[in-house]
């Protein structure tokens, strides 16, 4: 199958045609949520929770992202992968962020980042790397790498509020950006972004008006039982599935049911 390109994204919002965008962190369940028919698969630092057990997206480190995203990489004919700069390997400066999101496209074979905050600083390093060859997705609203400082919350309550957040997505729009990640953002403001930028908005936790929508794998697959915020929806009960397979395994063989003679080799 061809790949979804950053110009493709465009075209469909164009279109009014919803892109569908999903976390993959291996290669078994990247080559799943490719050939279910995502557009998008990207390797959220969000692997810091789900795949290594950490409190945030805080600690992960670029290394951690290079690694899984190579596994995903060979898991993905179509969709456009794109990868996290996680915490600290973009902000500091210009010449880090484009040395690290260049490691990341040479030693991953992804074809985008992704990167966190509207700022203007934000956005002038935003720029440098499209200028490099990099293309790069944004991600307003509730930032997880700024979790100590915003909290867990809707963000873009209040009319200031939401004037920051509309100004943001334009900054990263004339920054070039090829698209922007909406997390945690009230409906309405959502749509009203949407409506105000040409690059397609991906949402999570902010409502019907987006151009796209994003969920972590593990959540939406009921693997990460616990985590049940009201925008997540459970698509399948995989931590189910996993915990009734296992259980049969455990008993069947301490009954000695399995293996059998039909598992045996002669
Ligand atoms: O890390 C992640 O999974 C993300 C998505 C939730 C947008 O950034
Ligand atoms: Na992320």
């Amino acid at each position: 199958p061809r790949r979804v390109t950053v110009a493709e994204l465009r075209e469909m919002k164009r279109r009014g045609e919803k892109i569908a965008a999903l976390t993959a962190y291996d290669y078994l369940f990247a080559r799943l949520v490719d050939g279910a028919g995502v557009d998008v698969v990207l390797v959220g630092d969000s692997l810091g929770q789900v795949i290594l057990g950490l409190d945030t997206t805080v600690p992960v480190t670029l290394d951690d992202m290079i690694h899984h995203a190579r596994a995903v990489r060979r898991g993905v004919e179509r969709a456009l992968l794109v990868v996290d700069l996680p915490f600290l390997t973009y902000q500091v400066s210009r010449e880090d962020a484009l040395r690290n999101a260049g490691r990341v496209l040479q030693e991953t074979g992804a074809q985008a980042v992704k990167l966190e905050g509207g700022s203007p600083e934000i956005a002038d390093t935003v720029a440098a790397l499209v200028r490099a060859g990099i293309p790069v997705m944004g991600h307003l609203g509730f930032t997880p790498q700024s979790v100590h400082v915003q909290g867990v919350r809707v963000q873009g309550k209040g009319e200031e509020a939401a004037e920051r957040m509309m100004a943001e997505a334009r900054r990263l729009e004339q920054a070039g950006a090829f698209s922007v990640v909406l997390e945690l953002v009230p409906g309405p403001l959502a749509a009203a972004v949407t409506e105000s930028v040409s690059i397609p908005t991906i949402g999570i936790g902010a409502g019907v008006g987006c151009d796209g929508q994003v969920l972590v794998l593990h959540d939406m697959l009921g693997l990460n039982t616990g985590f049940n915020p009201r925008f997540l929806r459970r698509f399948a009960d995989v931590g189910q599935a996993v915990t009734d397979g296992v259980g049969e395994y455990v008993r069947t063989v301490k009954d000695g049911a399995y293996p059998g003679p039909e598992h045996t080799f002669e």
